[in-house]
């Protein structure tokens, strides 16, 4: 039988913090290797090489911020052409910035209360400092801590930048999924090491909260990482929902439960 061309689409150079994103997809490539044929390629250099794949793998690319107007094009392309994608370009969270967590807080789930204008700064809870996120951002690139009053003397753009309360939180947990099936979840014990992961023992009340965000969310096909924090009140609260391209530390956790994944990612893209 004919293998499956898959173009796994990685930036092997990322300088990511703590962590090296190219070992995950140089161990993960090299298992696809097994049941396809693989060609890792950086975003910006896909076009060349879509219309040869069967399938297009979209993992550790960095922030797309970086590149933009390309990322843009090859969404625009994905979706006009009909290309084959993991994960599919369906998302609502991550993929499109981060208007979903307005969305969401005016929703009532349990996310970090978020709002994008000063006027609206009334609604979230008391605290003495805010975070402030532009709304394109990732990879923290801009957040910002402020107090109220430096916010007043800042001239931020309406619309551009979330605001959020400073969660003091006790630690930083992450549940992973493939399409609706969770796989794992790790936590950082440390919280000024979030990069240092152990695994994490959680309840079915955590699952049922991460699921929540899976059920709201509208991939058809992929990976997502709920990420949440564990509030002093005991309660999760959402900090992201990365739906493009999450980091799935994946060389961190247990033998049994990699390879879970790995054949549940396989027998995914299979059947795409
Ligand atoms: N409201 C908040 N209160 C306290 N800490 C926060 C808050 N928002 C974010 N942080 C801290 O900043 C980190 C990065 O935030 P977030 O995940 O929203 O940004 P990002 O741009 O997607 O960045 P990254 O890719 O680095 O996670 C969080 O993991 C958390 O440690
Ligand atoms: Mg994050």
């Amino acid at each position: 039988m004919k293998r499956k061309r898959i173009l796994y689409l990685t930036d092997l150079s990322y300088q990511a913090k703590g962590r090296v994103y190219s070992e995950e997809d140089i161990y993960i490539t090299d298992r696809l290797k097994e049941n396809f044929d693989v060609v890792l390629c950086h975003p910006v250099c896909a076009e060349a090489f879509e219309g040869m794949a069967d399938l297009i793998v979209f993992r550790n690319t960095g922030s797309v911020i970086g590149y933009k107007d390309t990322y843009n094009s090859f969404v625009k392309r994905v979706k006009e052409k009909g290309l084959k994608t993991f994960n599919t370009f369906t998302g609502k969270a991550d993929m499109q910035g981060k208007q979903y967590l307005l969305d969401l807080t005016q929703k009532n789930y349990p996310v970090i209360p978020t709002v994008d204008s000063w006027d609206s700064l009334d609604i979230l809870p008391e605290t003495e400092r805010y975070v402030i996120k532009p709304k394109d951002g990732a990879d923290s690139i801009g957040l910002e801590f402020a107090t109220r009053e430096e916010l007043a003397h800042r001239r931020l753009a309406g619309g551009r930048f979330l605001f959020q309360p400073e969660i003091d939180f006790d630690y930083e947990v992450s549940f992973y999924f493939i399409n609706d099936k969770f796989e794992y979840a790790l936590y950082a014990p440390d919280k000024t090491k979030r990069w240092e992961l152990k695994q994490y023992n959680y309840s079915e009340e955590d699952i049922s909260f991460a699921k929540m965000f899976i059920d709201w969310n509208t991939i058809d096909k992929g990976i997502q990482r709920v990420d949440a924090c564990r509030a002093k009140d005991g309660r999760l609260l959402l900090v992201e929902l990365e739906d493009l391209n999450p980091y799935l530390s994946l060389l961190e956790v247990d033998d049994k439960t990699r390879e879970i994944f790995l054949t549940d990612f396989i027998s995914e893209i299979s059947h795409i």
